[in-house]
């Protein structure tokens, strides 16, 4: 979730590939994405009483969730984020009354484990967004407690966990994701976007990353974390001036130098996004070598080449793709990774840019003469780019060690 990190970001002008250099890190650990934080607080434009009266969601009671995750069970945590650890519990499917493991529905309870209002407003924040908007590429929100001190949140189960731990985690739970469901999960994610973005007040989403990108048993992807969440410029504004948050490594370098928020900032989180599910790399990995540390810096002068695009392509992948389409999947990339914010394609276009190379590629499955895959050229590229192609990867970031 988006509780955010103190780093105050001095207002560098970014690179012109389209990241600050100027990373912070969480909490000293140099594997984690970090969150940025600056400015002064922003406004919540409705009132909690209204937004807890109008989320139209449970309301559980501490001992409720206490009991549907037997104590919050340390066995029993799914992950953990800024915000707090996330618990899997059961209740019963109609009541949502606390049941015994294995009766009723499993859910996730997130339980705020930090003091002080920012974590409250992110709280209050999720019950805004996720109480109104519905649509199968969210998350979706089931309760909340808000009891003293407590504050939980209590979603639907997604059992195949986020999509940062498919994509970076190693281990037999883990197999490397095929090019298929890779697609699959992107083209869902970015209907998920497209739906905030189109809303009738649009919503800008703020904390577009993997780790915020949760799977369903079919891998259909769901959007999850709506604290940093803002509505949309409104009348003949162009932006939201807000205060900047969001993840090092993600965030759009305009909006980290002005703190202007637009829906082309999202656009630039999911080029970023989209650039990790090709590589199967972290948008920041400091284990990385010198010069290949933040992947947009390193991918972007090869996404546009037939042969040094083999060196960003995640070599887990090799024979599952054709060429024509890795390339079409890399200019969009590119794309939503245009310094200028107005070069940027609407979530709209990404939406359908994604559907016709799915579209394509059912086609090609269904007919035998189509094009292949890339297995020969890819070895060939791959020898050619020398030792360097072993891809040493990124360890899970510290807050996938649960
Ligand atoms: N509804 C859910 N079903 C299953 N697992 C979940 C669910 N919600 C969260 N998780 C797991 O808990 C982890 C932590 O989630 P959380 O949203 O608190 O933090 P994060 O997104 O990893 O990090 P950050 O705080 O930086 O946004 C997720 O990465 C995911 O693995
Ligand atoms: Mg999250």
């Amino acid at each position: 979730m988006g509780i955010c990190w103190s780093i105050q970001i001095k207002s560098e002008s970014a690179l012109s590939i389209g990241y600050d250099s100027k990373t912070g890190e969480k909490n000293g650990n140099s594997n984690s994405s970090s969150k940025v934080s600056t400015g002064s607080q922003t406004q919540t434009p409705r009132s909690e009483g209204d937004i807890l009266q109008s989320c139209n969601l449970k309301r559980f009671t501490y001992s409720e969730l206490k009991s549907a995750t037997r104590n919050f069970r340390p066995d029993s945590v799914l992950g953990q984020g800024g915000f707090g650890s996330v618990f899997k519990g059961w209740v019963d499917e109609h009541s949502l009354a606390p049941s015994k493991p294995g009766v009723g529905i499993v859910i996730a309870v997130k339980r705020l484990n930090q003091e002080g209002f920012q974590g409250h407003k992110e709280w209050l924040a999720e019950i805004n967004y996720l109480g109104q908007l519905r649509h199968p590429n969210l998350v979706k929100l089931l309760g909340y407690c808000l009891e003293d001190d407590h504050r939980l949140l209590a979603y639907e189960f997604m059992p195949k966990g986020s999509m940062e731990n498919h994509l970076f985690r190693r281990g037999s739970y883990f197999q490397p994701l095929s090019w298929r469901l890779r697609m699959k999960v992107a083209l869902g994610a970015a209907k998920g976007l497209a739906f905030l973005h189109n809303a009738e007040t649009m919503v800008i989403y703020r904390d577009f990353k993997t780790s915020n990108i949760l799977l369903d048993s079919n891998f259909n992807a769901k959007l999850s974390d709506f604290g940093l969440a803002r509505d949309g410029p409104t009348g003949d504004k162009s932006h939201v001036s807000t205060r900047v948050m969001g993840t090092y490594g993600y965030a759009a370098p305009e909006y980290l130098s002005t703190g202007h928020l637009t829906a082309k900032s999202d656009i630039y989180s999911f080029g970023v996004v989209l650039l990790e599910i090709l590589s199967g790399k972290k948008a920041i990995d400091k284990n990385r070598p010198a010069g290949e540390q933040n992947l947009v810096e390193w991918a972007i002068p090869c996404l546009t080449n037939k042969r040094r695009i083999f060196r960003v392509l995640d070599p887990r992948l090799e024979g599952q793709y054709s060429l024509g389409r890795a390339l079409k999947v890399a200019n969009l990339a590119l794309q939503c990774l245009y310094m200028e914010p107005k070069m940027r394609p609407s979530m709209d276009e990404v939406v359908s840019t994604l559907e016709e190379l799915q579209d394509d590629e059912k086609r090609e499955r269904r007919d035998p003469h189509a094009e292949p895959t890339t297995t020969n050229k890819a070895r060939s590229c791959r020898q050619e780019a020398g030792p360097k192609m072993a891809a040493a990867y990124p360890r899970p970031s510290a807050s996938l060690r649960a």
